[in-house]
């Protein structure tokens, strides 16, 4: 991987193994090889309108015909313009007009090991019921619904509610504390507040209303707030303002028809991090959002009506609603439903829940598998894991000892494993294999997807050469990009539109090879990736210098063996003393702004942080040390980098 930020990237991976597909997965495969997969992209790029109009035609359900495929205005696009969808209806109704409606829907397993099914008019019912409960509390149309729920059915049926009336979900992973919730729900302006009592993990409780209830204390816009009972603990409930998901829904009618809503109707928001301290709300719409997500799971997937599909990632990310909710169930697919750990009660538990279900697809993170190598072969060999036929990994990059390692043990040497590239902002994959058709390459993303055309750019915006590294932009809009930054329309502009006039700058580093496969190589912004979820090094850092005793924070990513990057901070303190106390303390305190994921791994107490002539923090320099590329000196006291800083000079 790339040092980001370095202003040169260093292409320092190169692999030439090379996997066609088994003929006995292309043989059923619906793009079933490389000259097919082109003339669909060529298909696609010479007249995109044409495509888009025939797919939202067939794929999607119309209350009201589009008018105009798509309409750019500068940064501004317009896909299918005049029309009026619904997403539930063509999740749901749709489906099940269709005839599919006892085809199971969900199979779900709490980490407990209790279980549920549903089937598609299951889901349909609870789904209409929740919706009228959410219109019973006066939500409308366009109003913020916000959910910090555990991995249960009621997640995906409270999703679905609201984009069945119109509401406009803003989920926030459930490891999140109560200030960043606080701070999600004042900038969506939310009504609403969905939870549970708590969820399970690791065998533990984790009482997530304890947290709600500090949380909207500061969130003065939401006014109610409806708890699913999950743990049967001690929950406080407020009176006038909380009251019990299954109450609320005993009385609530199973008939709710879906409000036909603006093809460019804001149907999600999802809050990511940026290059700033402050996490932006990524906004999406409704028609190309559900097409986009139906689509590519269709392509990237090789659905099929009798394939059990598991995508491990929670709801909470943007591959949980493109991936666990949006996309298998607009195709009219079955899917596996997890909610705990996937080392409880042991580290077979994935691999238990495989043989058990029968999954045929799996999709899950590099960071899972790496901690699946870690664990040991032993609770793989336990389990018959022969349904397989295809694996996905997502939201990282994969080094290819590991991918290598899925390759033979889990996929036994014959399932195709699909990378998929893309991003909260895309709303879906932007490159991936197309299993029956695109050979792999351990560790590369292969090629884009039809209707997606990107670039490679340098510092002056020129395209690059083969093998040369630059940023990577898009240049053509796709149906599922993100149409804005909730109330912000002007930090999208600048963040993803100003570098490249006229393409969309992903903030990742590329390369493209001999053979026009392209290799994601890490940020060109502050971001980091830890576990495959995205972090801002100046949302850490303005959280500890937010601490009594912080005078100053820098923060960075370093290489993890299992989580991809881990945090490293460098911190000067004011007047306290440097000490193991003073390390939990501060984790403590980010924990408590951001939440468990954005904890430290290392805490670096420092006289002064290293710092350029004009003032910026040597980054560099900092990430050398932290990697252990830099002999720093004693740990155990303040560390002087004072030398190591006039070394270096200005050349950050
Ligand atoms: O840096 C890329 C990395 O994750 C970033 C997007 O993070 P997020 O919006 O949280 O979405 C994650 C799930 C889609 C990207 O800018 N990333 C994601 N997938 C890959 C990847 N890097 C390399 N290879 C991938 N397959």
């Amino acid at each position: 991987m790339s040092d980001s930020n370095s202003g040169q990237i260093d292409n320092v991976m190169r692999e030439d193994r090379i996997f066609p597909p088994h003929s006995s997965f292309s043989e059923r495969a619906v793009i079933d090889s490389m000259e097919e997969y082109q003339r669909l992209y060529d298909r696609v790029k010479s007249d995109p309108e044409a495509y888009w109009e025939a797919e939202a035609k067939s794929e999607l359900h119309w209350f009201e015909p589009f008018d105009s495929v798509l309409k750019k205005d500068g940064i501004n696009v317009e896909w299918f313009g005049g029309g009026k969808t619904n997403i539930c209806y063509n999740c749901l109704d749709r489906n099940i007009d269709a005839g599919h409606a006892d085809r199971t829907a969900i199979i779900w397993e709490g980490e407990p090991g209790d279980t549920r099914t549903l089937t598609y008019r299951e889901l349909h019912a609870e789904v209409c019921r929740f919706a009228n409960v959410l219109k019973g509390l006066g939500v409308e149309p366009g109003d913020v619904v916000s959910i910090y729920m555990p991995m249960t059915p009621e997640l995906a049926i409270a999703m679905l509610a609201c984009v069945r009336i119109g509401a406009i979900h803003s989920v926030i992973f459930a490891g999140f504390s109560a200030e960043a919730i606080a701070d999600r729900n004042n900038d969506a302006s939310a009504k609403v507040q969905l939870t549970a009592d708590g969820l399970w993990r690791r065998g533990k409780v984790i009482p997530l209303k304890e947290t709600i209830d500090i949380a909207l204390e500061k969130s003065p816009t939401v006014k109610h707030c409806v708890v699913l009972k999950r743990v049967n603990n001690d929950c406080k409930m407020v009176e006038g303002r909380d009251r019990w998901w299954h109450e609320a829904a005993a009385d609530a009618s199973e008939n709710c028809d879906a409000t036909p809503l603006d093809s460019e109707a804001t149907s999600f928001i999802l809050y990511t991090s940026g290059s700033t301290g402050k996490p932006k709300g990524i906004r999406h719409t409704t028609a190309g959002y559900n097409l986009w997500a139906k689509k590519t799971f269709q392509w990237v997937f090789d659905w099929r009506p009798d394939d059990i599909y598991w995508c491990t990632a929670d709801c909470g990310w943007i591959t949980g609603h493109s991936y666990v909710v949006y996309g298998p169930l607009a195709a009219g697919a079955t899917m596996l439903m997890y909610e705990g750990a996937p080392n409880f009660p042991a580290e077979n538990r994935f691999w238990d829940l495989v043989e058990k279900y029968k999954v045929s697809i799996l999709y899950t993170a590099p960071t899972a598998i790496r901690a699946f190598v870690k664990w040991g072969d032993e609770h793989v060999d336990k389990h018959d894991l022969s349904s397989l036929r295809l694996l996905g990994t997502v939201g990282e990059g994969i080094n290819p000892d590991t991918w290598m390692w899925y390759h033979e043990k889990i996929g036994g040497g014959r399932c195709p494993i699909v990378d998929t590239w893309w991003q909260t902002e895309t709303g879906g994959i932007m490159m991936s294999p197309l299993p029956g058709a695109i050979p792999t390459k351990p560790g590369s993303c292969t090629k884009p997807l039809p209707g997606v055309m990107p670039v490679i750019v340098d510092e002056s915006l020129q395209p690059v050469g083969v093998n040369q590294g630059g940023m990577l932009c898009i240049a053509e809009p796709w149906p599922g990009m993100l149409r804005g930054i909730w109330g912000d329309d002007d930090r999208c502009k600048e963040q993803y539109w100003s570098t490249c006039p006229g393409k969309y700058l992903t903030g990742d580093n590329a390369r493209l090879d001999d053979d026009g496969y392209y290799w994601i190589m890490g940020r060109i912004d502050d971001v980091i990736n830890v576990s495959g979820h995205r972090l801002s090094t100046i949302e850490v850092e303005s959280a500890m210098v937010s601490h009594e005793n912080v005078a100053e924070c820098a923060a960075v990513g370093r290489p993890h063996d299992i989580k991809g990057q881990a945090i490293a901070v460098f911190i000067t303190l004011k007047d306290a003393e440097a000490s193991e106390a003073m390390r939990d303390a501060l984790r403590l305190h980010v924990r408590k702004e951001i939440g468990a994921l954005a904890v430290p791994d290392d805490i670096r107490f420092c006289e002064a942080v290293p710092k350029t002539r004009s003032g910026k923090i040597m980054r560099r320099l900092l990430r050398d040390i932290a990697a252990g590329r830099e002999a720093a000196g004693d740990t155990s006291t303040l560390e002087d980098f004072s030398v190591l800083a006039k070394l270096r000079g200005d050349e950050e």
